[in-house]
């Protein structure tokens, strides 16, 4: 069997550190199989998915439950762990379990789980750098949201921008910022989820001159929609972190190519029409898919000469892999390396159709829009699990967890001494 890739090009597969699959719990938005399918029609060959399910991910009972669900793969995938308030005696069994990275919601988005004290968040930590995972932040203050949403409640607004109000990016930067000193306290290794401003990058460039190993990440609704977009869009576009102005998304482009903002992720996180459109803009779900349109929207910015396809690789493969702990096995194709490819035909045209689309979710913010630049095959570990623009239905079950290729580098821990554990254990 021979593929005639003549004119196309081969690049490795997407890898996306942030999709919500909603299974167990949440079924009706998206499942294993669907997400999944999702991912290997968009030319991304290994996903890592959150913990916000029903149960969340907070235990080792619940990771055997996800890792359950996930029989279903089409694509590779490593799991989130939760690092939440109430279970920082589980983080330790669930890094022996064999989670990938950790997920602490910092502020209450989808499943409201309980964001942790500033105390509890040092403690889990501490705990979690031992293990050089790195931890992914949704990074948001809540009790600056919980103010700002009373007030506009209070004064009945009811209007898409007052999301914006709710959420402003101060209340990301601050978050950033807070998470970057624990980090740099304790040697955790951190990661800075949907950068949507211009605020985030401050604290974000800082720590890293400081020598925190502190990455960012954005996704392709901050770089192609702005605030202009609310009008036409409605609560489609809602989303925590909001989308902002133009000039934070200019910001964010420019970020990314100064090496601020490392890598491009989805934040897939699809919800029902029905789920989507509420008259009242604080009922509307938050988030929509995006793991299988992200590729073809971003290499349309290669078409117009946006950014190079080097760039686009570096942002979509390479450095997921670098940081999650991937390389080089997947990320890139080299001898010794994983064959997870994506052919792209940069001449292909698709016009985005939220009905056609793999996930549950059929709504999108890009409907209608057309886009040069399609992986028109996708193979995870040699095998097509997508070819011709066909989900090839038989290599469902051939996704696995990555956890047997982690090669993380010891980190540099800082104050092991004066950790929670260490002093409870006490002298000797
Ligand atoms: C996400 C979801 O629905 O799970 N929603 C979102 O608006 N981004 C949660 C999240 O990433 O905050
Ligand atoms: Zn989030
Ligand atoms: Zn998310």
């Amino acid at each position: 069997e021979t593929l005639d890739a003549t004119g196309q090009f081969v690049l490795p597969g997407a890898i996306d550190v942030h999709v919500h699959f909603r299974e167990p719990g949440y079924t009706h938005k998206e499942d294993w199989e669907t997400g999944t399918a999702a991912a290997a029609m968009g030319g991304t060959t290994t996903v890592f998915e959150m913990p916000n399910t029903h149960p969340p991910t907070r235990s080792v009972v619940e990771l055997r439950q996800k890792q359950e669900a996930a029989k279903k793969a089409y694509v590779d995938f490593g799991l989130y762990g939760l690092l939440a308030e109430d279970n920082i005696d589980e983080l330790q069994g669930l890094i022996d379990g064999g989670v990938n990275a950790f997920k602490c919601f910092m502020g209450n988005t989808f499943g409201n789980l309980p964001s942790p004290s500033t105390g509890a968040m040092l403690e889990g930590f501490e705990i979690v750098a031992r293990s050089g995972l790195r931890i992914s932040l949704h990074a948001e203050t809540a009790s600056i949201m919980a103010w700002r949403q009373k007030r506009l409640v209070e004064a009945g607004r009811n209007d898409p921008l007052a999301h914006i109000a709710a959420r402003p990016a101060v209340v990301a930067a601050e978050a950033v910022a807070r998470a970057a000193i624990l980090a740099e306290w304790t040697g955790a290794r951190v990661h800075v989820l949907h950068i949507s401003s211009a605020l985030e990058l401050g604290p974000l460039r800082d720590a890293k001159a400081r020598g925190v190993d502190i990455t960012g990440g954005t996704c392709p609704c901050y770089l192609l929609l702005d605030s202009s977009d609310y009008a036409r869009l409605g609560s489609v576009i809602r989303v925590n972190p909001p989308v902002r102005d133009a000039a934070d998304s200019e910001a964010i482009w420019a970020a990314l190519k100064d090496g601020t903002v490392d890598l491009i992720e989805t934040d897939h996180a699809p919800h029902t029409l029905e789920e989507k459109t509420k008259s009242v803009i604080w009922e509307a779900d938050c988030g929509f898919p995006g793991v299988e349109t992200q590729m073809p929207l971003m290499l349309n910015q290669v078409s117009k000469g946006r950014m190079s396809l080097e760039d686009y690789v570096r942002y979509s493969a390479e450095a997921p892999a670098k940081r999650f702990g991937l390389f080089p096995v997947k990320g890139r194709i080299a001898a010794g390396a994983h064959a997870d490819i994506a052919v792209v035909d940069m001449a292909r045209s698709e016009t985005i159709r939220a009905a056609g689309l793999q996930s549950r979710g059929k709504v999108t913010p890009f409907e209608g829009e057309t886009v040069t630049g399609i992986p028109i095959h996708t193979l995870v570990r040699g095998r097509f699990v997508q070819r011709d623009r066909t989900l090839v239905t038989g290599a469902k079950g051939h996704g696995r967890q990555v956890t047997d290729i982690q090669k993380m580098p010891t980190p540099v821990l800082h104050n092991q001494d004066q950790t929670l554990a260490s002093v409870l254990r006490g002298p000797g």
